[in-house]
This record gives structure tokens, C-alpha cells and sequence, in this order.
């Protein structure tokens, strides 16, 4: 169902300092940089060999992240792993009895198309699964 872990998502506070630690002290390049309104985030992708790292800065406090920062400050946030058929792998898992966050896909970074897994049902896990754009 999985082809691969696509990135590790990690909720920071200041993207700017975020990133000279990744970039510097990790020696990670940065690949990417967006402001996903969708999402409520600036977002960068760095690589790791194929996968990425995904650094999360929200727009506001009143958004996932920026309520996520305030009730368990920076840290991990998701696991993202990649699908070839994002509609395929939704009803699969829906099917499966999984919970959803988002019943259908929606635009992700680098024009993804993205869906999250309730923790609840995937063992405590924020869960996204992202059908990558072509080309990516
Ligand atoms: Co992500």
C-alpha cells in the first residue's frame, strides 16, 4: 500500500532557525520552500537521500500546527508515506475501518495531493499519505 516513508514531518516555531540547524549542523539541502495556505503552514522540504525532512511554521496560532505548538510545543508532528493512487489507498483504508481527518485528498506541497489518518486509529500516529505531483 506504502511505497516508501516520503518525509517526517516536524513542527517548529521559527523556520529560519529551524533551518540553521537542519541545514548547517545536519548538512541537509534544502529542497523546497512554500506557503501551503491550505494547510496553514510555511513548509520546506530537505532532502535525506530520496526522502525528506518537512519543517512546519504556522501561519497563525488558531491552526493545526500553531495548536499543536501551543499544546505540546516543536517537536515531531507526522509520518508521511508515499501512495501511487492516493484515491485508491483512501477507500482501502476507509474500507478498513480506519478514521480520516480528510475524506478526500487535498493540495499538499509542491502541488502533492495529501491525506492525514487520524491518530486515534493509527496507533497514536499522526498519519499522512501524499501522491506526489509528477515530476516529483
Ligand atoms: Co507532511
Amino acid at each position: 500500500m506504502f511505497s516508501r516513508v516520503d518525509h517526517i514531518g516536524v513542527a517548529v516555531e521559527d523556520l529560519d532557525a529551524a533551518l540553521a540547524l537542519y541545514e548547517r549542523d545536519f548538512d541537509m539541502s534544502l529542497a523546497h520552500r512554500e506557503t501551503v495556505d491550505e494547510q496553514g503552514v510555511e513548509a520546506v522540504l530537505l532532502d535525506v537521500g530520496e526522502n525528506h525532512v518537512e519543517l512546519l511554521a504556522p501561519l497563525e496560532p488558531d491552526s493545526p500546527v500553531g495548536r499543536f505548538l501551543a499544546r505540546r510545543g516543536p517537536g515531531m508532528h507526522h509520518v508521511a508515506y508515499q501512495v501511487t493512487d492516493i484515491d485508491a489507498t483512501l477507500d482501502a483504508l476507509r474500507a478498513g475501518g480506519l478514521r480520516l481527518i480528510d475524506e478526500q485528498p487535498r493540495t499538499g506541497i509542491r502541488d502533492s495531493r495529501v491525506a492525514f489518518l487520524h491518530p486515534a486509529s493509527s496507533g497514536g500516529v499522526l498519519t499522512e499519505i501524499v501522491q506526489p505531483a509528477k515530476g516529483h
